[in-house]
């Protein structure tokens, strides 16, 4: 009977209990008399030890039961796969926590979506990423793609070169040595520092020319990217050519078709052939810009004569699979968002959003492609640093009083970019240069054709006018000001900034060495681990082969080196562009 059955289970467990304290007693008695114990206490002594033993070897089978299971399913810390793999690297260069927020209350005004739908990135969110450099606390694009190519700190500026000035192997030169396809997408100069770093080195990023010809294969190893989809096609055409930004007549393009076999397209139409990577033939050079891609805001109302990130990077994806469908080696990518940086550069919150949301979309296809993949696959996200130090909140100096909000509603009227408004404003003033009654209108057409149209405001303040009228120099600045005020959104710089940025992953067990708050060196790190490639040999066959003579600039503080952010910018004042 239940009723019994209680009140003897508990007297039996008081019995048990007391016994045992009893016997326990006894023993620190004992042992505190020194005497020995008991012939009844070694008895139950020898059932302790029994019971011990016994709990041991239960718990080491379980132990040992977990590690196997766990290596079927979850892993271990410091695991790395061993069969054929992908690895998809993405970089949001100048993306900090403040632009998530910022895409992301963005997006769910204009889709009219709930508080809590998120980006995909959100959904992938791994740990965060520290950032600074050897020599500064604020790092540049170079110092941090170093980190993520060789796995180590440089100085800002570094093209994958160390403080010593000897150039460090980078993962994808290893990779292409090991037998890996390889290939670098970005929006901004296929020579910029992000991609640079993978494929060349240089002591000064400024050294673009050089890093044009390196890319194509004509360094120390040879050729090590497959295909190379971005913009900077002037780095690649000889000075005697319109839209050639080199200083020199190589015509890198053909050199790069005779010499080192590679397809090269250049326009829109080149892009269609691709047929979204069913129809590629590697390697492969697509340049469709003569510096940046434009703007996300300004590229999706330019008739598609550009390919868009998510374009280039799923054709890049198809490309890559295919070409290595009967390898036992996979491939390595590398993707960059580049121009986030630009529009924290000029802190144009409208111009950014557009960029992130089309960097979201770029990461929801590759984290499909991963998903989808028969090859084990991995895609790590990253940024170098934050740019623009923007805050999703601002009080305007003259408010007395804080406003717990800020305003999306106010990109969403902006139908292009600063930088493209002010390109008009200029092209604008070098029409009407000698037309004096242009000049007395010149607020009026300000306001009717880049105010009003172009940021969605219909509430410019005489001043703003007349400042942007007097002082064009500053436009960009201006109109970047007239957007971000009335969206109370604050910038504190139109540099970089020392915030630690987010990393994002598609996850599993191999990630696991990326967890947490991380240094951006371990990121590096973990790339060359996860192929399982050596970037120390790469390192010493490069010393061997590369030397400097020439007197470097990298002594130099960067501040000191001014840098046109694209040709096509020529009139607008020149930015600090570490
Ligand atoms: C083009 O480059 C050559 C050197 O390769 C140089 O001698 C020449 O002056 C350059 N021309 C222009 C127009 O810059
Ligand atoms: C496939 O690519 C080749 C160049 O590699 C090109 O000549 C051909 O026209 C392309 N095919 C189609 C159907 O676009
Ligand atoms: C945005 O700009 C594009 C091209 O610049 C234009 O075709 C379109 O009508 C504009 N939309 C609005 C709402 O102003
Ligand atoms: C700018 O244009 C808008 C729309 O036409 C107009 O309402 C506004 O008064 C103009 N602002 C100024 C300062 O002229
Ligand atoms: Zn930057």
């Amino acid at each position: 009977m239940p009723s019994d059955r209680t009140p003897l289970l508990a007297a039996s467990r008081r019995s048990i209990d007391s016994a045992h304290s009893d016997e326990r007693a006894e023993a620190e008695d004992n042992a505190i008399r020194g005497a020995s114990p008991t012939r009844e206490g070694w008895s139950t002594r020898l059932r302790e030890i029994v019971l011990f033993i016994w709990a041991v070897l239960a718990t080491a089978v379980i132990i040992v039961l977990a590690a196997l299971l766990q290596h079927n399913e979850s892993g271990a810390p410091g695991d790395k796969p061993t069969g054929k793999r992908n690895l998809i690297f993405m970089v949001s260069d100048g993306m900090g926590p403040a632009t998530l927020s910022l895409t992301r209350s963005y997006r769910q005004l204009v889709e009219g979506l709930e508080y809590d739908d998120t980006l995909t990135l959100d959904q992938h969110f791994w740990g965060t990423s520290r950032t600074r450099s050897t020599d500064r606390l604020v790092t540049d694009s170079a110092a941090g793609a170093t980190a993520f190519s060789c796995g180590k700190k440089s100085y800002n500026g570094a093209i994958s070169t160390l403080p010593d000035h000897s150039p460090c192997g980078s993962v994808m030169e290893a990779a292409k040595r090991a037998g890996y396809t390889t290939g670098l997408v970005v929006t901004t100069d296929i020579t910029d520092a992000t991609p640079a770093c993978f494929a060349s080195h240089v002591r000064m990023r400024e050294e673009e020319n050089e890093i044009a010809l390196q890319e194509i294969g004509e360094g120390p190893l040879g050729r090590v990217v497959d295909i190379m989809l971005g913009g900077g096609r002037c780095h690649f055409l000889p000075n005697t050519t319109d839209g050639s930004c080199r200083l020199d007549e190589i015509d890198v393009v053909k050199m790069a078709q005779e010499d080192h076999g590679w397809t090269y397209i250049d326009d829109r139409a080149g892009f269609d052939t691709l047929w979204a990577g069913e129809n590629v033939s590697l390697p492969l050079m697509g340049l469709f810009a003569s510096n940046d891609v434009p703007f996300e805001i300004d590229r999706r109302n330019m008739a598609d004569m550009y390919p868009s990130l998510s374009e280039m990077a799923t054709t890049a994806l198809r490309a890559l699979e295919l070409a290595t469908s009967q390898s036992d080696k996979g491939f390595f990518l590398m993707i960059e968002g580049s121009r986030i940086d630009h529009a924290g550069h000029i802190n144009d919150p409208a111009a950014q959003v557009h960029e992130v949301l089309e960097y979201d979309k770029t990461f929801k296809a590759v984290s499909d492609f991963v998903k989808n993949s028969k090859t084990e696959s991995l895609l790590v996200a990253t940024s170098d640093h934050e740019t623009g130090g923007l805050a999703t909140a601002w009080q305007s100096p003259s408010a007395e009083l804080p406003v717990y909000n800020w305003y999306p509603s106010v990109l969403a009227r902006a139908n292009a970019s600063t930088l493209f408004l002010t390109q008009k404003f200029y092209q604008y003033l070098r029409a009407i240069k000698t037309d004096p009654d242009a000049h007395n209108d010149l607020e009026h057409w300000i306001n009717n054709t880049l105010v009003v149209p172009g940021l969605g405001i219909t509430n410019a303040h005489p001043s703003e006018l007349k400042k942007l009228a007097s002082d064009p120099e500053h436009a960009i600045f201006t109109l970047s000001k007239m957007i971000s005020n009335r969206a109370r959104v604050g910038w504190s710089t139109h540099g970089h900034s020392a915030v630690d940025v987010n990393v994002y992953s598609s996850g599993g067990r191999y990630a696991d060495d990326i967890r947490g708050n991380v240094e951006n060196t371990d990121i590096g790190k973990f790339l060359s681990k996860y192929l399982g490639v050596d970037n120390e040999a790469i390192t010493k066959e490069l010393k061997d082969k590369i030397s400097w003579k020439e007197p470097s600039l990298a002594g130099m503080p960067l501040e000191d080196v001014m840098v046109r952010m694209n040709s096509e910018m020529e009139e607008v004042p020149e930015y600090w562009l570490e």
